[in-house]
């Protein structure tokens, strides 16, 4: 079995739902108190034990790959003002990992930004974390979906489970138990994305992350585009489920979804009240504007 070394992290969506945010500025680098999303989602990665990383860009995305390159002039000026610790962050963070670039030219969709990742990926398993999706927690999400991975030897998708109005907007799986394995691993055959209420497989819904055998590439070339004209990821998922089954991880951790103005928000407020530096005082705020409500 193969190490799962390699993770794609596709940030060329155009993030529609936050305009006019995310006009100039990729939603990726929404900033969750002082760090960007895609850093958290990076870090996220390197703590799964992933090596290589490729992060899916597009036209104005170039501020993605400024935030993980040195910076001399920043640098220097830190340190001559004697802020060493804040130098070894900025410095480290264009060394947390092998970070490669490609362009999606077209918006064709999620299956089709993960395509553009063929050539970097080639004979090997790999993990997709979706770019706008943080996931904070103890034990990285992305590891738990590799455990599954190396373990079961079958793709492996990340869920939680959703409200039912929810899930109307997501994908929903059609899941059963894996005998002799962990409680939040289950075996996953079929899956539909947005479906309509009669369609409802389970309120498990794909939040964010996926690991992939090098085979989801012959499928998503035979992917025609689905939903909103796109090529979605979960239809080429959908066929690997029904052909091999899939392994689908109730993973722990919390979502926030950074391309939704109520996910920001309430990743920016979580994040703050556990703030090293403004936990506190966040807290005092908070609970007198509470007051007012
Ligand atoms: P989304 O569908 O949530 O992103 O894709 P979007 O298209 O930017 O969303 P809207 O416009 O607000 O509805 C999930 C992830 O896939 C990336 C996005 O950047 C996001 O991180 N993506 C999506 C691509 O890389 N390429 C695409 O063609 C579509």
């Amino acid at each position: 079995m193969k190490k799962v070394r390699k993770a794609v992290i596709p940030a060329a969506g155009l993030g529609t739902r936050v305009l006019p945010a995310t006009k100039a500025m990729p939603k990726e680098m929404l900033p969750i108190v002082d760090k960007p999303a895609i850093q958290l989602i990076v870090e996220e990665a390197v703590r799964s034990g992933i090596e290589d990383i490729l992060i899916i860009t597009n036209r104005g995305k170039g501020v993605l790959e400024d935030h993980f390159d040195r910076a001399p002039e920043l640098e220097e000026r830190l340190l001559k003002s004697g802020k060493q610790e804040m130098y070894d962050e900025i410095v480290g963070l264009t060394k947390l990992a092998n970070i490669q670039y490609v362009r999606q030219k077209e918006t064709k969709g999620l299956g089709h930004a993960v395509y553009c990742a063929k050539a970097f990926v080639g004979d090997e398993p790999f993990a997709v974390l979706y770019g706008d999706d943080v996931i904070l927690g103890e034990d990285p999400a992305c590891g738990q979906l590799i455990r599954a991975y190396e373990s079961e030897g079958l793709g492996v998708v990340g869920v939680n489970e959703v409200t039912p109005e929810a899930i109307l907007k997501y994908s929903s799986l059609k899941v059963s138990p894996i005998e002799g394995a962990p409680e939040n691993w289950m075996r996953c055959t079929d899956m539909i994305e947005k479906p309509a209420p009669d369609k409802i497989l389970s309120l498990y819904s794909i939040l964010g992350r996926c690991v992939l055998p090098p085979e989801i590439f012959a499928i998503l070339e035979e992917t025609p585009p689905g939903a909103g004209g796109e090529i979605q990821l979960t239809d080429a998922m959908c066929a690997l489920a029904r052909r091999d089954s899939m392994v689908a991880v109730n993973f722990t951790g919390k979502r926030y979804d950074m391309g939704s103005k109520l996910g920001i928000m309430q990743a920016q407020v979580e994040v703050a009240l556990r703030h090293p530096e403004i936990g506190d005082a966040f807290r005092a705020y908070l609970k007198a504007l509470s007051e007012t409500l």
